[in-house]
């Protein structure tokens, strides 16, 4: 039995999974989705369920993981062998995700070297995008240079790769992350575009708004689809798991809230606060963004910067996502590390291409008006990850019980601060909500 491998310590653990939790999701989803659910109101919905759901979720996984030290096809069954569909499932999600996650992944590297190299205005022009990635071999090739760097990370192990890659990677986004947020509210006329941002308006509070907010926090925070029983079986048992879930949720959340700071004030003075632009939803990064950019001082500067940025946060998420699918079939097959690795970039590679070509070659192919990569992203994150993170709590709830977790969680000095919260949570509160947004978002998608 090869010795399973682990963080150094708490720093290393918080930052690896901070790392996955900051991503896409949290720079180009959250930005898009407070300017759509009315700025202050979104901000506030948010915030609470973090502190509740996400809380009680993020707790459950990761003791999940450090008690059986196993990655989520082993966890769930070794708990209970009734559950073992249940850590199927939730293997199935990343498999499913971090082929597109790559291609976008790549996007994300294309347009940082072309701000490097001065291409601001181009970047601008109304077509740009939709033109790069309507292409069939520019886009594949970015996919493969991301899938890369990625797999070589991940090839060099959790301690030597993930987490050093981790305590480089997340403090540089922090700082460029102020840096930015700072050099955008200085323009004219962006404390308005701010007020946008964080006033809460009650008249936007909608069931709708709850439901979205909801979907962002399970994705944002990586829940539901192993990653975090996976680095909790890295978690040693003199790391305080309480303590570092509640540091992991506030560096997402803080990260997801300077992303608005950096894109919803800019926006608003470049189009005068015209809230068609605001609300254009996942365009807003690509098509608005470098926009607003190429009218700035120091346009190409900032934008190199931003995708910086934005590379360093989809990398350390896909480095976690690509370890859980190493991991869960290192665990099943006993395969070499090495060996498992090579394999899941190839199978990567190959899921991915039709994402990337679904906007040119394959644009053929589409369901309820979505390409391949939206489909992906529909069925993995508004299908799958509710019905793994509802059986996840009913797994919890009434089978494994509360009190298993809760003892998990006072290893390391005996307290779980929470504990109330998160029995009620996990039993009661969270599996009605997860049963709403699944209906909800199956219902959008219906039309
Ligand atoms: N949590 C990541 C983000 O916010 C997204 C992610 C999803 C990462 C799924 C890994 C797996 O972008």
């Amino acid at each position: 039995m090869n010795k399973r491998s682990s963080f150094s310590g708490k720093l290393g653990f918080v930052l690896a999974a901070a790392g996955s939790a900051v991503g896409l999701g949290n720079i180009w989803r959250f930005p898009y989705l407070a300017a759509q659910y009315g700025g202050g109101t979104f901000l506030l919905i948010y915030l609470i369920l973090a502190v509740t759901f996400g809380f009680s979720l993020m707790i459950a996984e990761v003791a999940i993981g450090r008690k059986t030290g196993l990655s989520a096809i082993g966890a769930f069954k070794a708990l209970d062998s009734r559950f073992g569909f249940l850590g199927v499932l939730a293997a199935l999600v990343p498999i499913i995700i971090f082929p597109y996650y790559s291609v976008i992944g790549g996007w994300v590297v294309k347009y940082f070297t072309v701000f490097l190299t001065g291409g601001a205005h181009a970047a601008a022009g109304d077509d740009y995008f939709t033109g790069f990635v309507g292409g069939t071999f520019e886009p594949l090739g970015w996919f493969l240079i991301f899938l890369g760097v990625t797999a070589v990370i991940v090839l060099l192990g959790v301690e030597k790769g993930i987490e050093k890659v981790s305590k480089f990677m997340m403090p540089v986004l922090v700082v460029l992350a102020v840096g930015i947020s700072i050099y955008c509210l200085m323009m004219d006329g962006a404390m308005e575009g701010l007020a946008y941002y964080v006033q809460p308006h009650m008249a936007d509070v909608s069931v709708k708004t709850v439901l979205s907010a909801m979907g962002q926090l399970f994705y944002s925070m990586s829940l539901a689809m192993g990653i975090m029983v996976t680095y909790g079986s890295y978690m040693r048992k003199d790391t305080n798991l309480e303590s570092s879930v509640r540091q992991i949720e506030i560096f997402d959340t803080a990260i997801a809230f300077l992303a608005g700071l950096m894109i919803i004030p800019a926006v608003f003075v470049f189009s005068g606060g015209d809230p068609k632009m605001l609300q254009s939803g996942p365009s807003l990064m690509f098509v608005i963004l470098p926009k607003v950019f190429d009218t700035m001082h120091f346009g190409n500067a900032v934008g190199a910067a931003f995708f910086l940025l934005v590379i360093f946060a989809a990398l350390t998420s896909s480095i976690s996502l690509m370890e859980t699918i190493v991991s869960i079939f290192q665990d099943k097959f006993h395969w070499r590390r090495r060996n498992t690795c090579i394999f899941v970039a190839v199978l990567a590679l190959v899921m991915g291409i039709p994402s990337s070509l679904g906007f040119g070659t394959l644009s053929f192919i589409t369901w309820a008006g979505m390409t391949i990569l939206d489909i992906m992203d529909f069925v993995s994150n508004s299908v799958m990850m509710p019905i793994v993170a509802f059986f996840t709590c009913v797994f919890v709830g009434f089978f494994v019980k509360p009190k298993t977790i809760a003892d998990e969680v006072k290893v390391t000095d005996g307290r779980f601060v929470g504990e109330k919260l998160f029995t009620v949570m996990i039993k009661w509160i969270t599996p009605v909500f997860l049963v709403l947004i699944l209906l909800s978002s199956v219902a959008n998608a219906m039309g």
